[in-house]
């Protein structure tokens, strides 16, 4: 149950699990707890999924009882209807379970809409939100931070939530729309608790590409799923080396290796400029890999 409330949430049918939940013999209760944890809880009220997605999983669901010869409950029908009735303009949220976080955000349904990629979660910004939930609470005290690329936001809001004592975020990224979407966000998951403490954080526009002079000394440099256009990596790298400058700070880069031929390239980028880097041991099943870069002393 637990995966398919997981996946609920990020749109996704865990189609394999929900055939070895409903059975003739289990189907009354386990529909009941389906319900009450997806498509009628009080998350999705809240933070609704994507309305195309909630009718795809309902019905789903349905063909599954009907095909074990359940009686299938009046609620998935009237949440259908009321699925029905929301607009397909109307707002979708993603959720993500991470340790005792969840983190709720405004996501497009296409991978690349209004010209852009930051207005989605990708599997590296996962990846290294969860590699940044195994670090000591005390990681980032009195640090200022820097995120490259931050898209919609969740490395950022998770880490700003998880480390009671950083000493500032700045969360940048180069779309107006990403960088609008993502202090939406931020506020939306920040103003969830009530007597949250206030929270040093910026979301700025950073292009790697332009030359505007910057000072943000960070201690430490974030960033997901950044290294993916061959012709960006010579100015990302050149980002990169400028705020490891700025204070002897150290980055760590989550990728997605989705090519070799890029992803060396960025390495090779990084040796030409003095950057010293090394894989963080880190297990998963997708092709991430997280790199510690320091400048070479
Ligand atoms: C694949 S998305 C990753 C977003 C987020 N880090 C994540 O993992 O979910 C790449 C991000 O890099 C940003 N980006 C692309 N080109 C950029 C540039 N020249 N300067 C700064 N950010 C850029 C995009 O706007 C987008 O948010």
């Amino acid at each position: 149950m637990e995966k398919v409330v997981e996946h609920f949430f990020i749109w996704r049918t865990d189609l394999k699990r929900l055939d070895e939940l409903i059975t003739p013999s289990s189907s009354s209760q386990v529909q009941t707890e389906i319900i009450q944890r997806t498509v009628g809880s009080h998350l999705n009220k809240t933070f609704p999924v994507f309305s195309e997605f909630n009718l795809r999983f309902c019905k789903h669901v349905i063909r599954l009882l009907e095909n074990c010869n359940c009686e299938v409950q009046d609620e998935f029908y009237e949440l259908i209807q009321q699925t029905l009735l929301i607009s397909e303009k109307s707002e979708s949220f993603k959720s993500y379970f991470l340790g005792s976080q969840t983190i709720s955000l405004l996501e497009k349904p296409e991978l690349i809409s209004d010209g852009t990629t930051g207005l989605n979660t990708w599997t590296a910004g996962i990846h290294l939100t969860r590699w940044i939930s195994s670090q000591p609470r005390t990681w980032l005290d009195g640090a200022r931070v820097v995120e490259l690329g931050a898209g919609a936001g969740i490395t950022a809001i998770f880490t700003i939530k998880q480390f009671e004592n950083v000493e500032e975020y700045i969360a940048t990224d180069c779309h107006p729309l990403v960088l609008k979407n993502m202090s939406r966000n931020i506020e939306l998951n920040l103003n969830r608790e009530k007597n949250s403490r206030s929270v040093k954080y910026k979301v700025l526009n950073l292009d790697w590409e332009s030359d505007e002079e910057t000072r943000f000394a960070p201690d430490i440099v974030l960033g997901a799923d950044i290294v993916f256009d061959p012709s960006l990596v010579p100015s990302l790298v050149s980002t990169i080396s400028k705020l490891l400058c700025e204070k002897n700070g150290t980055a760590f880069i989550c990728s997605t290796v989705r090519n070799e031929e890029t992803y060396q390239g960025f390495l090779e980028n990084l040796e030409q400029r003095y950057l010293r880097w090394s894989r963080i041991s880190y297990e998963s099943s997708d092709p991430v890999q997280i790199l510690k870069i320091n400048l070479e002393s």
